[in-house]
């Protein structure tokens, strides 16, 4: 099979398209011929060396694809031909969603909703499970409260934002051009700020007649997380979601103390250790928002697969909007 693989750690540009034997299904695993594989901010850490997550050399990036059962063990449930996404771990070459085929644990595969197409899937499970573990489990929204999205326009913030309005919340997102907050606005955000152009801290206080927002995503962190702090509403929950900014901001508790808010942290993946029960609840309910209308992957961008280091050059840079997928088509 054609797969991207990571010999030497570095940028988009270090990825080599190869060749690679892909040889029989990994022992108990679900063999996957991939449709289409999203580029997730994780792959570009990842490529580099800079996640939490350190693959063995050499690896296969992409966490995240969907595509058709090929073959898989009687026990995992799933049969040829089934329509499914996954959740890929990197160990090993055929672990990566840049390809064309990829071994995923079962416990690590869903089915599709029915009515999905695969770019959609590929870009569906991470940034919508953040979203609604972060709002429901973490941070209890309520109908009627203000949700503030930081990078609205991108993977886990066009989430966020649609899963804020499907839960009667009113969203205010920022982004950093026009092009991303009128995104932001298309997605449904109540209100979209330039947080280029306009001080969000003073937006926020205008919009909510100076109580702050209820609840704060935040996957920029740096001076955006230090800024939220001074506009976030009195029993406020602010989500620590990533550190797009490069910058990992220190809460100051005198002020959690003095202004009575939250700071509580979101990572997503240790449910699937410690809680796996509730990741399939939040699938069950992410379903059925979808077949309902009320929430939709938002793909901007589709590249084939001979492309992918342009693809995850998009993210790198902050230039994408809502999902960058690849396609894949053998
Ligand atoms: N905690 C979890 O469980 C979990 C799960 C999934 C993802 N994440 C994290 O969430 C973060 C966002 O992921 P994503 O997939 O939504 O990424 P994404 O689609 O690339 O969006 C990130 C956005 O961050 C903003 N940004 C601000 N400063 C940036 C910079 N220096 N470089 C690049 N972008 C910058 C950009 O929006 P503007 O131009 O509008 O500022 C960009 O569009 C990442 O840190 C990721 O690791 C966490």
């Amino acid at each position: 099979m054609k797969a991207w693989v990571v010999h030497e750690l570095g940028g988009p540009e270090s990825l080599r398209f190869e060749d690679v034997d892909a040889g029989a299904p990994v022992a108990g695993e679900v063999r996957i011929k991939i449709h289409a594989a999203s580029i997730n901010f994780p792959d570009v850490l990842m490529v580099a060396g800079l996640y939490q997550v350190k693959p063995d050399l050499p690896f296969v990036p992409g966490i995240e694809a969907s595509g058709e059962v090929v073959k898989a063990p009687a026990a995992s449930g799933f049969k040829p031909g089934d329509r499914v996404m996954a959740m890929l771990d990197n160990a090993g070459l055929t672990h990566g969603g840049y390809a064309e085929l990829a071994d995923a644990a079962a416990r690590s595969v869903m089915r599709m909703p029915p009515s999905m197409p695969f770019d959609e899937a590929a870009g569906f499970t991470i940034v919508f499970q953040t979203g609604w573990f972060a709002l429901h489990r973490r941070a209890n929204l309520q109908p009627g409260e203000t949700l503030l999205v930081h990078a609205g326009a991108g993977g886990v913030g066009s989430a966020a934002i649609q899963l804020g309005k499907a839960a009667g919340a009113t969203v205010i997102a920022t982004a950093g051009s026009d092009e991303k907050v009128a995104v932001c606005r298309k997605l449904g955000a109540d209100h979209a700020i330039n947080y280029k152009t306009q001080d969000f801290v003073e937006e926020v206080k205008r919009i909510t007649g100076g109580r702050g927002a209820d609840v704060v995503f935040d996957p920029v962190g740096g001076d955006v997380f230090d800024r939220s702090t001074k506009c976030v509403a009195f029993e406020g929950r602010i989500v620590v979601i990533g550190f797009t900014s490069g910058r990992i901001p220190q809460a100051a508790t005198n002020h959690v103390l003095i202004k009575n808010y939250s700071v509580v942290g979101l990572h997503w993946g240790l449910y699937a250790k410690r809680m796996p029960e509730l990741i399939t609840v939040a699938e069950r309910a992410l379903t059925e928002l979808y077949e309902a209308g009320k929430i939709k992957p938002y793909v901007s961008t589709r590249l084939p697969l001979t492309q992918a280091p342009r693809a995850l050059a998009l993210v790198a840079e902050g230039k994408s909007t809502g999902k960058v997928v690849l396609t894949i088509s053998s």
